[in-house]
């Protein structure tokens, strides 16, 4: 973690929740890096749903029970986890602060949160898994990849991933292309020179097109994966896979059958295709279908304790926190990632005693009543 002459970068003043970072991350980052870190796709409806959800699920808590022994612990692919809070794979984190993915890597961990690294980091994967693995109280430590259509290149990657010492892949397949993001291109959004996915050292094959080519659909397309692409990642690596960003139902079922081991239920903070539904509401929907034992996690605008207790009570296995903890970075460093978990974790504590939950066991649908009813 960085430190100043007087020990830990501050946090600011003021802050008593995660939303209250996020006008010191904007305070502090470029305009190129904060149209970057907090666009949408589009109208970014989807950026918005997603929170607007969990505003609208009412709580219908039990009272005069006896919560002594109570914990925030779960259990996830058969591991005891202190609580159910994951990291989000963010891209390119040392735009946002210089303590970058190293940072978040000792903050998730020393606070028993779990990290998905995003495999557009931007510091190299082997010391932040040094950095993650040696806490004792820490959650799970996931890598998350998009396919790329380079199979020597792809083989070298799962090869490197597993030396590591990560313990799952999370392939995220919502976002073959880029989404349609206005406000990157209003600020005319580039990366800066030094900050790269320094883990994917490879150039990219340039695209040659024919004339009257799309660059769509002979272009990028044709190397996006496929379920083809999943076979091969599920014979080419030993680690449990999961996937992030299926939407329909049909699609888990066929990837829970082609031996996925659990889904993320994502619309990629709103960033992709604009009007996905919440995943409050996809979430409910997944779990319906899917039944009791499919691993499920959600992300999308959580910020709240209740949040946390509301997805787990619609279905939710954990919950991963984005531009929550990317914000908390960017305004205090690994400090204010650390803090934000923490923050998020006492919230969550207080709304499961409030609701007369003593563990994860008493967490389900009966303590949630929809306003829109
Ligand atoms: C990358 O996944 C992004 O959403 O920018």
């Amino acid at each position: 973690m960085s430190q100043g002459a007087s020990g830990l970068e501050p946090i600011p003043a003021g802050v008593a929740n995660l939303a209250d970072f996020e006008p010191h991350a904007k305070a502090r980052l470029s305009e190129q890096a904060w149209a970057y870190f907090s666009g949408g796709a589009a109208d970014e409806l989807s950026l918005r749903a997603n929170r607007a959800a969990w505003d609208a699920i009412n709580l219908q808590p039990r009272v005069l029970r006896d919560l002594s022994g109570g914990h925030t612990g779960v259990r996830l692919f058969g591991r005891e986890l202190p609580h159910p809070i994951l990291l989000a794979p963010i891209a390119y984190q040392l735009m946002a602060h210089g303590d970058g993915e190293l940072g978040v890597a000792h903050a998730a961990a020393a606070q028993g949160a779990g990290m998905v690294l995003s495999a557009q980091a931007s510091m190299p994967m082997e010391p932040i898994v040094a950095a993650f693995a040696g806490e004792a109280q820490r959650g799970p430590l996931w890598f998350q990849l998009y396919w790329r259509d380079d199979r020597e290149f792809m083989r070298e990657l799962l090869r490197r991933v597993e030396r590591a010492g990560f313990e799952a892949l999370v392939l995220t397949v919502d976002a073959p292309v880029h989404g349609a993001r206005d406000r990157e291109r209003r600020a005319g959004f580039a990366l800066p020179p030094e900050v790269r996915a320094v883990n994917l050292g490879g150039i990219k094959k340039p695209i040659d097109l024919l004339p009257g080519q799309s660059m769509m659909f002979d272009g990028l397309m044709p190397r996006a994966a496929t379920w083809a692409e999943l076979h091969w990642l599920r014979e080419h690596s030993s680690l449990p896979l999961l996937l992030k960003g299926v939407h329909h139902v049909d699609d888990a079922r066929e990837a829970m059958a082609m031996g996925v081991a659990g889904l993320i239920v994502s619309n990629h903070g709103g960033r992709t295709l604009d009007t996905l539904p919440p995943t409050a509401w996809l979430l409910r929907r997944m779990r319906e279908a899917l039944g009791p034992d499919v691993p499920l996690l959600v992300d999308g605008g959580i910020r709240r304790g209740t949040d946390v207790l509301k997805a787990l009570a619609l279905g939710a296995d954990a919950v991963l926190l984005g531009r929550a903890y990317l914000f908390a970075l960017a305004a205090a460093g690994a400090h204010g990632v650390a803090h934000a978990i923490r923050l998020l974790r006492d919230e969550y504590e207080i709304a499961m005693a409030l609701c007369g939950c003593r563990s994860r066991a008493d967490i389900g649908p009966q303590l949630l009543i929809d306003a829109r009813e």
